[in-house]
C-alpha cells in the first residue's frame, strides 16, 4: 500500500517524500506543477536512491484523480497541494477558493469512493488569526484570518472535521505548520518561490546571493524584544519528519487529531538576520519599512502535544536552518532553473 502525496513536487512535499522513502514507505506523488518544477523529483530520487512514481494531475480534476486511485493502491493521503501566497489570495480570492477548497472537496470525494479514508492535511498557524494567547497550544481558539488563503485553511479544517464526525471510518490529522525554512542537507532541494519572495528567509537568501539589493524589514515598532515581528521558524526536514510521525494517527479508530508543528521558540526578524550573518559569514543589508498589512507582532507555538502524542520534536536549531537555507540557495542561485 502506498501514500499519495498531493503537491509532492513542492517545497514541503518534496522534503516529506524524502523522509517517507527513507522511513521505508511507498510513495506516489501527484502535482499539477503550478508552483513546482518537475526536476525536483529526480533530485529526490538521487537523495533516496528510490524511484518516485509521479502523476502530473490536478486535485480539481476528478478523472485524473480516478486514474491514480484506480492504478495505485493508496491507503493514505498527505495533502499538500494548494496555493499559498497570502498577497495573491487577496487579489484572486476566487482562484484560491477554487483551487484549495474545490480541489480538496474533489480529492476527498474520490478518496471515499475508493474507500481510502486517511488524510493528513497541511494547515497553518494562520488559522489562529491574532492568537488569543502565546505560546499557542492547539486549544487556542481559531481566529479571524486576514486573507482568503488563511480562510481556505480554516474552512478546510472545518470541512475535514465535519466529514470525520459524520463517518467514523475517516482518520484525519490537521497539522498546523508555523514558519518552515531551511532545506535538505544535500542542498539539492529547497524553497523556490516564483518572482520576488514574500517570505522572510527566501528574501534573505536572495539578498545574500545578489539577486535582491537589501532586505526590507516590515516594522520595528511591535511590542517585541527589538520591535520586529517574532515567529516560530521550523526546519523543513523536521516538519517533514512530523508527517512521518503523524502517520500513526491514521491507524483505525484514531479519529480527528490536531497538532502544531513548530519549535516552541520565537525569533524576531533581526534575530534571523543576525543568525544568518553569523552562520554564513555574509552581511545582509536591511532597511526598516512600515509594517506590512495583516502582520501580527508575535506568533510561536507550544509544541508539547506533538511531542507527547507523536514522539516528535524539532531537532534542528536556528543556525542549521540558516546554514541549510543558504546551502540550497548558493548551490542553486536560480532555483531549479540552473
Ligand atoms: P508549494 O507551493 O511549494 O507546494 C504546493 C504544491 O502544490 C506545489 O508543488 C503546486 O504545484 C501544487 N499544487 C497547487 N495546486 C494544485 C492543484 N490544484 N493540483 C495539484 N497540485 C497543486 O508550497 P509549500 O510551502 O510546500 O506548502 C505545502 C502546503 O503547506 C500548502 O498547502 C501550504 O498552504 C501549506 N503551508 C505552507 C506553509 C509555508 O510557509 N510554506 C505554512 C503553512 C502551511
Ligand atoms: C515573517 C516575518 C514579516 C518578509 C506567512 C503566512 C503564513 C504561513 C507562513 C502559510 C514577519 C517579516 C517578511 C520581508 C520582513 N504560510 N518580513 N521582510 O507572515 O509569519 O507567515 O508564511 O500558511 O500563513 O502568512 O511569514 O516569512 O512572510 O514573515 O520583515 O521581506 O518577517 O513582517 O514579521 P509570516 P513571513
Amino acid at each position: 500500500m502506498a501514500i499519495l502525496v498531493t503537491g509532492g513536487a513542492g517545497y514541503i512535499g518534496s522534503h516529506t517524500v524524502v523522509e517517507l522513502q527513507n522511513a521505508g514507505y511507498d510513495v506516489v506523488v501527484m502535482d499539477n506543477l503550478s508552483n513546482a518544477n518537475e526536476k525536483v523529483l529526480a533530485r529526490v530520487e538521487a537523495i533516496t536512491g528510490k524511484k518516485v512514481p509521479f502523476y502530473k494531475a490536478d486535485i480539481r480534476n476528478r478523472q485524473e484523480l480516478e486514474e491514480i486511485f484506480t492504478k495505485e493502491k493508496i491507503d493514505s493521503v498527505i495533502h499538500f497541494a494548494g496555493l499559498k501566497a497570502v498577497g495573491e489570495s487577496v487579489e484572486k480570492p476566487w482562484e484560491y477558493y477554487d483551487n484549495n477548497i474545490t480541489g480538496t472537496l474533489t480529492l476527498v470525494d474520490v478518496m471515499r469512493k475508493h474507500n481510502c479514508k486517511n488524510i493528513i492535511f497541511s494547515s497553518s498557524a494562520t488559522v489562529y488569526g491574532n492568537p488569543a494567547f502565546i505560546p499557542i497550544t492547539e486549544e487556542c481558539p481559531k481566529g479571524q484570518c486576514t486573507n482568503p488563503y488563511g480562510w481556505t485553511k480554516s474552512m478546510l479544517e472545518q470541512v475535514l472535521t465535519d466529514i470525520q464526525f459524520a463517518d467514523k471510518e475517516w482518520n484525519v490529522v490537521l497539522l498546523r505548520y508555523f514558519n518552515p525554512i531551511g532545506a535538505h542537507k544535500s542542498g539539492t532541494i529547497g524553497e523556490n518561490p516564483n518572482g520576488i519572495p514574500n517570505n522572510l528567509m527566501p528574501y534573505i537568501t536572495q539578498v545574500a546571493v545578489g539577486r535582491l539589493p537589501k532586505l526590507n524589514v516590515f516594522g520595528n515598532d511591535y511590542d517585541t524584544h527589538d520591535g520586529t515581528g517574532v515567529r516560530d521558524y521550523i526546519h523543513v526536514v523536521d516538519l517533514a519528519n512530523g508527517h512521518v510521525k503523524a502517520l500513526k494517527k491514521l491507524e483505525p479508530g484514531s479519529g480527528l487529531s490536531i497538532y502544531n508543528l513548530g519549535t516552541g521558540v520565537g525569533y524576531s526578524v533581526l534575530d534571523i538576520v543576525k543568525n544568518f550573518e553569523e552562520a554564513n559569514g555574509i552581511k545582509i543589508p536591511y532597511e526598516i519599512q512600515p509594517r506590512r498589512a495583516g502582520d501580527i507582532a508575535t506568533c510561536y507555538s507550544s509544541a508539547d502535544k506533538a511531542e507527547k502524542e507523536l514522539g516528535w520534536k524539532a531537532a534542528y536549531g536556528i543556525r542549521e536552518m540558516c546554514e541549510d537555507s543558504w546551502r540550497w540557495q548558493s548551490q542553486n542561485p536560480n532555483g531549479y532553473e540552473d
